[in-house]
């Protein structure tokens, strides 16, 4: 299945020769040597390490993948410690100032910042893929107006899968290019129809001679006359999807890998991403933060909630990560992004619980010593707040800046000849071979 375009990653640029591991089984007293390579030993070399021929040798047993790599990519780099960021070798920071939220999906897809042509040309086709067939309108409007927008929103991407059959042969670079143009198109869209439709407004269709969020702003918010969103805003949308557009092998991601392993198409592997996003542990946690400033109220009764906390009766969503064990480098320009867009909505009331609860948490033993530092979502849904997003809507705007490193992600993996279909293995600890009980003999 691999593409011969995409050659597989080339050992000899990552590392010096490979360095090896001796392994001495005390239960046989025999050696084995394994090979380190990048810092890892592949996990089944250590299938040889048996202690009798009945043995089907080593597995290592590694909950939620602490510690296991399971691909090679060249997408997005993370130091945790030092909190850096980096897409296909660029800074956050470097990025967040002066690149567009689409320039930044086409480095994460292709691996190189585009020239204007590429750039005017990328744009063009997610473009002219903006608009979602009625059938998917008409599934959005299918929904409760009380739905939860993270709903209505995976069951419109799994809904796509529907519309283009063709995306089925993941084996083609053509076809898999037109559903990242779509998927990349129409998210916003749906995004907007399902905030609309729960708002009671008429649909606003996208148009395409608009920016990437100017367009979604529109869609969102346009009234009876006509609409033209705030600069100010528009630019901070962009920001706020650079910095959720990737982020190395997180749940959603892993997510979209490992349904992609099965070839199923890039729909389908999207809104199971989607679906991992929604978790409070992870994307929605931005809506979580909200919840938990209004339900503090006042900066007066931040330590009662710290307090909370410190007896794990409390989780301070929006603080930690597993690997930021420093401060989160995105949640920082957030925090910068903020400010600007305040001085065009107004402030937010809850910012200033906010920055109680960071101050207090960032000096607290109980913080540092766990390395607890604000991600991500810690300030993001403030701004989503002030712009006039209802809550529910937060995570679904992670969902579109997300969806390019989703699919960049996902066109590693078809791509990348090391991957199979993800299958993890387990160690039974359940009851022994017993025989089949009649119901009359049942206690
Ligand atoms: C995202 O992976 C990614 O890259 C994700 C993401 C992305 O861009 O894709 O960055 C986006 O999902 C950011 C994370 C958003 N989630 C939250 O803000 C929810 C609150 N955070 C926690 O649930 C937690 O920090 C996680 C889930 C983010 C990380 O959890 P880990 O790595 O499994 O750490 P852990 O739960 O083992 O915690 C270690 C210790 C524990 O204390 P002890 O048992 O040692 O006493 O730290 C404590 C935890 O109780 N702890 C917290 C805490 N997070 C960890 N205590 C209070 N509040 C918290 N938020």
């Amino acid at each position: 299945m691999a593409d011969a375009l995409a050659p597989s990653v080339d050992q000899s640029t990552l590392a010096p020769m490979p360095e090896t591991l001796t392994i001495t089984d005390n239960r046989t007293g025999k050696q084995y040597d394994v090979a380190i390579k990048n810092g890892t030993i592949k996990a089944t070399d250590l299938r040889q390490i048996k202690a009798g021929d009945d043995d089907a040798g080593l597995m290592t047993y590694d909950p939620a993948f602490m510690n296991t790599a399971a691909c090679y990519s060249r997408i997005t780099f993370i130091d945790g410690d030092q909190g850096i960021l980096e897409y296909r070798g660029y800074p956050i920071e470097q990025l967040a100032e002066r690149a567009s939220y689409l320039e930044v999906s086409y480095l994460l897809m292709f691996g190189e910042l585009p020239t204007a042509a590429q750039l005017a040309e990328w744009t063009d086709r997610i473009h002219h893929h903006m608009t979602v067939r009625p059938s998917v309108q008409d599934l959005i409007t299918t929904f409760q107006s009380d739905a939860h927008p993270m709903s209505v929103f995976q069951s419109a991407v799994a809904a796509l899968s529907a519309c283009y059959p063709e995306a089925k042969d993941v084996a083609s670079e053509a076809v898999r290019r037109r559903q990242e143009y779509r998927l990349i198109g129409c998210t916003p869209t749906i995004a907007a129809y399902s905030y609309r439709h729960a708002a009671g407004l008429p649909i606003v269709e996208p148009d395409p001679s608009l920016a990437f969020t100017e367009n979604f702003l529109r869609m969102l918010f346009k009234g009876e006359g006509e609409y033209q969103a705030d600069p100010v805003l528009a630019r901070a949308l962009d920001v706020l999807f650079i910095l959720h557009a990737d982020h190395e092998q997180n749940c959603s991601t892993s997510t979209m890998r490992n349904v992609g392993s099965s070839h199923a198409d890039p729909y389908a592997s999207a809104a199971s991403a989607v679906g991992a996003l929604y978790g409070p542990l992870h994307g929605g946690a931005n809506e979580a933060v909200l919840k938990m400033l209004a339900q503090i109220g006042s900066v007066e009764r931040v330590p009662e909630f710290i307090k909370q906390v410190k007896n794990h009766e409390a989780l301070l969503m929006g603080f930690g990560h597993r690997v930021y064990k420093s401060y989160d480098p995105r949640a920082r320009i957030i925090k910068k992004t903020a400010d600007e867009v305040f001085k065009v909505t107004g402030l937010n009331p809850l910012l200033e619980i906010a920055v109680e609860l960071e101050r207090i948490a960032l000096q607290d033993d109980y913080f540092v010593k766990r390395k607890l530092y604000p991600n991500v979502d810690f300030y993001s849904g403030l701004i989503y707040q002030a712009m006039g997003l209802p809550t529910g809507m937060f995570t679904v705007l992670f969902g579109i800046a997300r969806t390019a490193g989703w699919l960049a992600q996902w066109d590693e993996l078809v791509q990348d000849p090391d991957q199979k279909i993800a299958r993890p293995r387990q160690i039974f600890v359940g009851p022994a071979r017993r025989d089949f009980v009649p119901m009359a003999q049942r206690a």
